[in-house]
């Protein structure tokens, strides 16, 4: 029984849309108090609080650019003056440009790492200080950093390579507070990442369709459980078998 406690409270980087509102819109279904960053999409991000507080949960837009260090720190310490307490962070915001190697821009292999790969650890950090014992950090990868297939990914793929190799140090870091740290590599879903690939990737999926983002939300949702307090360090794939 939770009368009278406080509800669990999740942290999001890169809720606004796509993977990162289906699992804002499952935490807040499981009953965490939710909060969220985004970067340009400032009115879908209003209607996503709106629909949340509509159903009566409670929830938190902020504007953070996660290649952006202090408006990190600052996102979080927003987040804390609300709830108090971290007990999950997601960290989803991610991009995903295309181009081969002769063609990469050093804006896009900037801005990719510093969203992708340091956006992601100075996330965690910021959180690490305000997170509960025994709370949950969840990164979304992807299946890439297995295997790709396609030229012109070898940025994307470096980057996500770089997650799944950074929770297993972080997930020691944090192991003696008891706090998990794992990774989720989906495959292709269907987000404006993909607009306009759909359907040629459902025609290489074995499983003949994309993800919905909600599948994906499922799997934070059972990270965030009580039962999977065991598991740290991973990285699970969830791609249909994609990459089999
Ligand atoms: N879709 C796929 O097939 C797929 C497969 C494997 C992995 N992934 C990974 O899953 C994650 C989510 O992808 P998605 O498909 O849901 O993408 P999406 O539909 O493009 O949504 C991306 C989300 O991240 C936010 N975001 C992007 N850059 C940001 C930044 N610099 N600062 C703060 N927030 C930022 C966006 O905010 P704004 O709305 O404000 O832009 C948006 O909420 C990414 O890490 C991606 O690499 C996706």
């Amino acid at each position: 029984m939770n009368i009278g406690s406080p509800p669990k409270t999740a942290l999001i980087f890169g809720g606004s849309r796509g993977i990162g509102a289906a699992a804002v819109k499952r935490l807040a279904q499981d009953g965490y108090a939710v909060g969220f960053t985004y970067a340009n999409s400032e009115k879908p991000a209003a209607a996503l609080v709106e629909a949340i507080v509509g159903q009566g949960g409670e929830a938190l837009a902020i504007r953070a650019d996660s290649a952006d260090a202090a408006a990190l720190t600052s996102a979080v310490a927003q987040f804390v003056d609300r709830f108090g307490k971290i007990d999950l962070v997601l960290v989803n915001a991610g991009l995903f440009r295309m181009n081969t190697i002769e063609a990469v821009t050093l804006d896009e292999l900037d801005s990719m790492l510093a969203v992708n790969v340091r956006g992601v650890y100075l996330s965690i950090q910021a959180a690490a200080p305000h997170i509960v014992d025994g709370g949950r950090v969840v990164t979304i990868g992807s299946n890439v950093a297995i295997r790709t297939g396609f030229p012109g990914s070898s940025v994307y793929q470096m980057t996500k390579g770089a997650v799944a190799a950074m929770v297993k140090g972080v997930a020691l870091d944090l192991a003696p507070r008891r706090i998990t740290v794992n990774n989720i590599q989906p495959g292709p879903t269907d987000t404006d990442i993909n607009a306009g690939s759909i359907d040629m990737l459902s025609q290489m999926s074995p499983l003949k369709r994309v993800a919905k983002p909600e599948e994906i939300a499922g799997l934070v949702s059972y990270l965030a459980r009580e039962e999977a307090r065991y598991m740290t360090g991973a990285s699970l794939t969830i791609d249909g078998g994609f990459t089999l």
